[in-house]
């Protein structure tokens, strides 16, 4: 399972989304419904950006979750849970999530440090930066690229 907010995925996202697909016989890319948060783009304006920029896996399919990310995994028979590592800034977090993930369910969580090229993206800043009309073309697949520029 690769979870996230994905508003929008980046080539940060499909870095590790690929990754996983080459170690994994099956990936699913979760993607969050968040009732306390309106995004950019819809969940489904998300999942159909990741169904499209992902294509080239044949073993990725994409889905949405609401509620805790463990109890989606429970019922889908998920034991791993994937996440890309930008720097040190994201370990605490991160583990304190993969400790809780782990003491509630059992799920393991794998971290993959993200290609160096991609260590300073997030999609938080993408959207900012494309806001104030700064060139965000390299950090995205063109389908989101064009998709965000639409959107602001
Ligand atoms: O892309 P993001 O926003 O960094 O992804 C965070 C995400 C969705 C992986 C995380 O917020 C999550 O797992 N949310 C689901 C709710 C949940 O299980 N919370 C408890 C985490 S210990």
């Amino acid at each position: 399972m690769c979870p996230g907010s994905f508003d929008p995925p980046t080539l940060g996202h499909l870095d590790v989304i690929g990754r996983a697909a080459g170690l994994f016989e099956q990936v699913t890319v979760g993607v969050l419904v968040n009732p306390d948060k309106r995004g950019l783009f819809t969940v489904d304006e998300r999942m159909h950006l990741l169904a499209a920029t992902t294509g080239q896996w044949p073993n990725v399919t994409v889905d949405s979750f609401r509620g805790l990310l463990v109890d989606y995994c429970r019922d889908n028979g998920i034991t791993a849970i994937i996440k890309g590592l930008r720097a040190v800034s994201d370990f605490d977090y991160e583990l304190q999530m993969a400790q809780m993930n782990t003491g509630l369910t059992g799920v393991d969580t794998l971290f993959l440090p993200t290609s160096a090229e991609y260590s300073f993206v997030s999609s938080s800043l993408v959207k900012q930066v494309a806001a104030y009309g700064g060139d965000v073309s390299s950090y995205l697949p063109p389908m989101v690229f064009e998709a965000l520029r639409a959107k602001l």
